[in-house]
């Protein structure tokens, strides 16, 4: 529980110095550096959700729609969300993406309503149906309202993965998996698969955000930790938009800058 995790919080300190020489050499929005690994610590991960929610709250107006993707670290943040604003609406940024429930942007809206006292809306929109009935869905009320939501939300929230390990932990085909492979996939952000160039290699295909709708945000807050990501990270920075605010751990930091 958050009161198990909060006193050791404060252990976990803020690399500023990283951050600025990262803002020298990429030209983001902002950037925030965690110190060690999240792939050794579980506390580094819990520190990045925090953060990310102490500077959504400092981003927050009320009335504002937030786009939000799934992963285990956006998982996190509803921990660290408070109230404080008036009709805040979180809803999935892309539809299904064949992660567990838990992990899902559907569950992770609903509680970070909950915990900003705010309003959510569901995405019923499954990962794996034909074309024929992705476009049929799409004409449904509920499924238009949330891609019209999506279109003026001000802010996206969402974690970058390892593009293997997203695709194993989605259980895709193997035939997705050979896509991947043959075209040199290293990372993926909310179902946007990329290679080391920051070139899209596969997308699954379901209703939402699109890349490109990403750079008229007011700002997109992207996180990642851990040094299993960093081949990841570097190649998300060449398609990231420059209202990207990154929040990353020190191992990635200093991967990036070497
Ligand atoms: C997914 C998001 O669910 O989580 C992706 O849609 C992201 O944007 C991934 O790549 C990261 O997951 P985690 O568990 O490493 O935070």
């Amino acid at each position: 529980t958050l009161t198990d995790v909060e006193p050791f919080l404060t252990l976990i300190e803020s690399r500023d110095d990283l951050a600025a020489q990262l803002t020298e050499k990429y030209s983001l929005k902002d950037i925030y550096v965690v110190r060690g690994d999240a792939d050794h610590n579980v506390l580094v991960k819990e520190e990045l959700a925090r953060l990310m929610a102490e500077k959504l709250t400092s981003n927050l107006t009320d009335g504002m729609v937030v786009s939000v993707a799934g992963g285990s670290t956006m998982a996190l943040v509803s921990k660290f969300l408070k109230p404080g604003f008036q009709d805040l609406l979180f809803i999935p940024a892309r539809g299904g993406l064949g992660e567990d429930a838990a992990l899902q942007a559907n569950s992770i809206v609903s509680r970070l309503a909950a915990a900003a006292n705010g309003e959510h809306r569901m995405l019923y929109a499954p990962d794996s149906i034909s074309k024929a009935s992705l476009e049929l869905l799409k004409e449904e009320p509920m499924v238009r309202e949330i891609i019209e939501l999506n279109n003026r939300s001000s802010i996206v929230i969402h974690g970058i993965g390892d593009a293997l390990q997203m695709a194993e932990r989605r259980n895709v085909s193997g035939e997705v998996i050979s896509k991947l492979q043959n075209r040199n996939a290293v990372g993926e952000g909310f179902g946007f698969y990329f290679d080391a160039d920051g070139n899209i290699v596969h997308k699954v295909d379901t209703i939402g955000l699109q890349l490109e709708d990403l750079k008229d945000k007011d700002a997109i807050f992207a996180v990642a930790g851990g040094s299993g990501k960093k081949e990841a990270v570097k190649a998300y920075l060449k398609l990231a938009p420059q209202n990207t605010i990154l929040f990353i751990d020190e191992v990635l930091a200093e991967y990036l800058l070497g």
